[in-house]
Order: structure tokens, then C-alpha cells, then sequence
């Protein structure tokens, strides 16, 4: 019988910092998983870009980048920056700009505790920690849009103009509706519309208007502040969280430590309608401070190629994974994050030796 082997382009950019050990050991599970599952194959393409790059072109990426993804299934990426040598703002302009070219709106960052971590969280365990953070990613606060005036003056101003659009709003809560009908069928969106009664009062009447359509879905809306307040407090009361591309922002690093830390928070920056590559990633950064000595988790890598597996249909693939990394911690496996020994390396080879078991 003939058996076809679909094949995939793949860009992996591992970046900065602990960046490329995490995506070499992500790379290492996703070379045993096509081995057990021979539907597939990953072609991978390797982008050395990053601050590397910059000391030998003055550039982190070459100007054509985003050409070269343009054709590509699915972006792989570690982690971009390090400030001490080039500032955040200069090597993480691509990385936005790459969301918003490819339209990547929808950024898919699940807490989850694992049975064998502990969360930050007294009382708290893995029947309490499930919930998933949808992050508006193409819009928002993260529009270039501003200038600076009297530059370097006593009376100089800066001017950042947030844009929320109508259909932005609209494609961001129906793809959160649609996950929490998937799931729970709760979803709670993030607004500010006590204070910015522009912005956030759209996302109040967008949600309103999309209510009736999904009467299975119990969807609340709360304010960003006490939002915050009650992820902390109880946890287990959300299911779906949708918010705006900064509030996702800063929802998704407290939703991270929440799930275990950010050594375990994997991310997508997802185009839904797949006329761009998407891109999957860790939520954490380059951590410059730690880089080089094996200390970081790449389990936040790990899941994030999962959700990839997800993304290319290849679901079986990404519970292969996700299977391993639950018994991989079962087993009491950790890297120095979450209280164990083990190193980055090691990680990576606990999760591969428990793949397909
Ligand atoms: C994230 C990061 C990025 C963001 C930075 C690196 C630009 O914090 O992916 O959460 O703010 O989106
Ligand atoms: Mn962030």
C-alpha cells in the first residue's frame, strides 16, 4: 500500500539568548516524533538571525525576512533580544512585524499545570489551572503609530495611538467563542471601558453583538484590573480569556507563572484562515542572564512545536508530545526552574525517551 508522507517547510529562528539551546532540544523531539510517525516530514530551513547577525550586518535580520518566511508552512521561533548588546526595541521590531504582516491576529497562549509541578499559587493544583489566554495580536496598543515631538527637549512630547478595529475585535472574540465552545463553554473578555470609553467600548458592543450567536457560551466581561485580581485569587473560575494585545500581554506572563512558570508556557501567533505561516514560540524571552549554561527549561519550546503539530493538522503528532512532557514531569524530571537538577539537554532527552509510550 502506498502511504503518503505529506511534507512541511519549517523556518526555525531560534534567536537570542537561551533561544537557540531551547529550540535545539524542541528540534531533537520533533526528530523522534517524525521518526515514530512516518506520515510526515519537517523540512527545516535555519534562519541565523538575531543579535549575531547584527554585529556582522547592523541588522538583525536581513531585509528581505520577511519574504523568505512568506513561503514557509510554519515559523519555529526561540526567543528574541539581548539588551546589553542591541536594545529590545530594534531586535524585537521584526518579531511584531511579523505578526502583523502575516496577520498572525490570534495568539493562543494555554495555562495548564502539570500533575508533578507546583504552582505559585498556595491551594492551587492542576484540577484549578486550565484556562487559555487569546490574545488580539495584530492591533491594539502594538500598532506603530506615533511620533516623538521636541525630541531630546525638556518639553518634548511622545504620542502612541492604540487602534482597535471593528473587525479586529470581532475575528478575536469569535475565534475565543469558537475555542470556548471546544472547551468549557465559558469565555471572559478583558476591558477597560470604565476609563478608555473609545476603545474598549467597542469591544463591550462587539461582544454584546456576538452574545446572541453563541447562547452556549456563558461570556462575561471584566475589567483588566480585576481580571487580574481574580486569576490570582481563583484561578478555576476561567476558562477562555480574551483581551487586547497588550492586555494579552501582560495576562499571558502572569497566566505563566501561574501554570508552572514561563519555562512551561508555549504560545502561537496564529493566521486562522492560513494564508500566512504562523508562528509558534515560547512566551518567555532570551533570559541573556542565564543563557549558554544549560539551565534553561525547554519545555515552554517543546509545547510550543506541539501546538505547530496542532496547527499542520497532525494531531496525533501533538499529543505524542504533549503525552510525553506530562509523564516527563509525572516522573518528577525538572530543570533547575521548577527545583530540579536536570539540564536543558537532559530535558530534552527525558521528554524524548517517554515519546510514544
Ligand atoms: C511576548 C513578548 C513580546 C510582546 C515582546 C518580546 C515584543 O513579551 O511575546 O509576550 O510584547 O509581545
Ligand atoms: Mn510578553
Amino acid at each position: 500500500m502506498l502511504r503518503m508522507t505529506k511534507t512541511f517547510k519549517i523556518a526555525v529562528y531560534p534567536g537570542d539568548g537561551i533561544g537557540p539551546e531551547v529550540t535545539d532540544q524542541a528540534l531533537r523531539v520533533l526528530a523522534r516524533v517524525q521518526e515514530n510517525d512516518r506520515s510526515f516530514k519537517l523540512e527545516l530551513m535555519h534562519l541565523p538571525w538575531g543579535v549575531e547577525f547584527f554585529k556582522q550586518h547592523a541588522k538583525v535580520v536581513p531585509d528581505d525576512f520577511l519574504e523568505v518566511l512568506r513561503p514557509m508552512d510554519a515559523i519555529l521561533l526561540g526567543a528574541v533580544g539581548w539588551p546589553a548588546l542591541v536594545p529590545d526595541h530594534v531586535t524585537l521590531a521584526p518579531l511584531v512585524k511579523i505578526r502583523q504582516t502575516f496577520d498572525q491576529y490570534a495568539c493562543v497562549r494555554p495555562s495548564k499545570l502539570y500533575p508533578g509541578v507546583k504552582s505559585v499559587l498556595a491551594g492551587k493544583g492542576p484540577a484549578e489551572i486550565d484556562f487559555v489566554v487569546i490574545r488580539e495580536n495584530s492591533e491594539g496598543e502594538y500598532v506603530d503609530n506615533g511620533g516623538r515631538l521636541k525630541q531630546g527637549t525638556p518639553d518634548e512630547v511622545a504620542i502612541q495611538t492604540a487602534l482597535h478595529s471593528r473587525k479586529g475585535v470581532e475575528r478575536i472574540l469569535r475565534y475565543g467563542l469558537e475555542l470556548a465552545r471546544a472547551r468549557r463553554s465559558k469565555l471572559t473578555m478583558a476591558t477597560k471601558s470604565n476609563a478608555q470609553r473609545h476603545a474598549y467600548v467597542l469591544w463591550d458592543e462587539v461582544l454584546e453583538q456576538l452574545r446572541p450567536q453563541y447562547p452556549d457560551v456563558a461570556a462575561d466581561r471584566q475589567h483588566c484590573d480585576a481580571l487580574i485580581m481574580n486569576l490570582v485569587r481563583c484561578p478555576e473560575r476561567f476558562d477562555v480569556i480574551v483581551a487586547s494585545n497588550l492586555f494579552g500581554d501582560l495576562l499571558t506572563d502572569l497566566g505563566g507563572v501561574i501554570g508552572g512558570g514561563l519555562g512551561l508556557a508555549p504560545s502561537t501567533n496564529t493566521n486562522p484562515e492560513r494564508r500566512f505561516p504562523s508562528m509558534f514560540e515560547p512566551v518567555h524571552g532570551s533570559a541573556p542572564d542565564i543563557a549558554g549554561q544549560g539551565l534553561a527549561n525547554p519545555l515552554a519550546a517543546i509545547l510550543s512545536a506541539a501546538m505547530m503539530l496542532d496547527h499542520l493538522q497532525l494531531p496525533d503528532a501533538a499529543a505524542q508530545i504533549r503525552h510525553a512532557v506530562e509523564r516527563t514531569l509525572a516522573d518528577g524530571c525538572q530543570t533547575p526552574d521548577l527545583g530540579g537538577k536536570l539540564t536543558t539537554r537532559q530535558m530534552g532527552e527525558a521528554v524524548t525517551a517517554r515519546l510514544g509510550l
